[in-house]
């Protein structure tokens, strides 16, 4: 069934290696995110095979689906004070900022009868979560290790989300240290020193990654092969895992310039066009409540994205290489937005090319 997006296994299981192998020679495990396919198992399957320790994601209905593969879970998102039973029961680690959460974990861990690790966050200025004074992460972990059921695993920082803030030798060095003093405080060591997600990874090729951060949570970089902080190609990964696959279902000539007095477009905003004379259009059975974005980049650098409405992608094929016709399939690489949004979209097929 068309629209669908194809999902390149043997590519899937390379990138994961590449990263699991670059990782590893830096002392650091990966935690692999599978938000970005809403935890298809079939898909995870790939980087378990690729070697990865960990599986992580911000929801906790994703982990539940994982829950055959025996790599520890990690919930990526601040657990909500309504699914704390959830989160002890289908993740393993959870990354923390709230002492209230955190108390709430414990009182269902112990209900239950069982353990759970957190890993306390930092904010370092990127301003999403995490803890933002210093003596407060101390004050956090002191608190967390009197706790009967939570296990202070480790500490954590998460950048370049919200603020747009790359991870830097200096910024690092923070997370580390305030570990250190933890470490000191609570007479231990900590297990994981937990030092972002897909932007840190360029810190591995210019050798700036403090010693002690032995942890990355990886979801761009192994699915799109891309690291996020400056948007670079990561070396040896592929960088087209992700495809999607659309259905030609109007294919006409037709003016560039709407004719009529213009108002709003579909979603409110009023559009501009440039005269550009009689183009080949087609139109895709595939629209905005399926990419969300216009994150979608046809593999034919030829053609030209002109808009799209909820269920209609209009592109412009004039210079097009080869002829189409009606029922034809135009394919197109994807950025993470639109990625997230086919892969969650239920009207989109899911296809594993193995
Ligand atoms: C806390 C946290 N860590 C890591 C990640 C992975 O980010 P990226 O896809 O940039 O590697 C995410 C988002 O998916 C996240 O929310």
């Amino acid at each position: 069934m068309n629209p669908r997006i194809e999902i390149n296994y043997p590519k899937l299981v390379n990138n994961t290696r590449v990263l699991q192998k670059k990782a590893k020679e830096h002392g650091i495990e990966i935690a692999a995110v599978t938000k970005c396919f809403c935890g298809i198992p079939e898909i995870a399957q790939a980087y378990v095979d690729g070697g990865v320790k960990y599986l992580a994601d911000s929801r906790v209905s994703n982990l539940k689906k994982l829950q055959k593969f025996p790599n520890p879970k990690v919930l990526l998102r601040i657990p909500m004070l309504s699914e704390v039973q959830e989160v002890v029961t289908y993740a393993d680690i959870s990354l923390n900022s709230e002492l209230e959460t955190i108390r709430a974990l414990n009182k269902e861990a112990q209900r239950l009868g069982i353990n759970h690790k957190i890993i306390l966050m930092a904010d370092l200025g990127d301003l999403r979560e995490g803890i933002f004074e210093e003596e407060e992460v101390m004050q956090g972990a002191k608190e967390v290790e009197g706790l009967s059921n939570i296990i202070l695993h480790g500490i954590g920082v998460n950048l370049t989300c919200y603020g747009g803030v790359i991870p830097s030798p200096k910024n690092l060095s923070r997370l580390e240290a305030m570990g250190k003093a933890i470490e000191k405080e609570i007479g231990r060591t900590l297990e994981l020193f937990s030092g972002g997600n897909s932007s840190s990874i360029y810190l591995l090729d210019t050798k700036g990654m403090p010693e002690r951060i032995n942890h990355l949570r990886l979801g761009e970089a192994i699915v799109l092969g891309t690291e996020s902080a400056y948007g670079e190609k990561i070396e040896n990964t592929h960088q087209d895992i992700f495809q999607l696959v659309a259905e030609v279902i109007e294919l006409k000539e037709k003016p560039s310039m709407p004719i009529g007095d213009i108002g709003m477009d579909a979603f409110g905003n009023t559009p501009s066009f440039e005269d550009e004379g009689i183009r080949r259009r087609a139109i895709l059975a595939v629209g905005r409540q399926d990419i969300g974005s216009y994150d979608v980049f046809p593999i034919d650098a030829n053609m030209k994205i002109l808009g799209a409405s909820s269920d209609h992608l209009i592109l412009d094929i004039t210079d097009a290489k080869g002829d189409f016709k009606v029922g034809d399939e135009i394919r197109f690489n994807l950025r993470y937005g639109a990625l997230l949004s086919l892969m969650t979209s239920e009207y989109v097929t899911k296809k594993i090319v193995y």
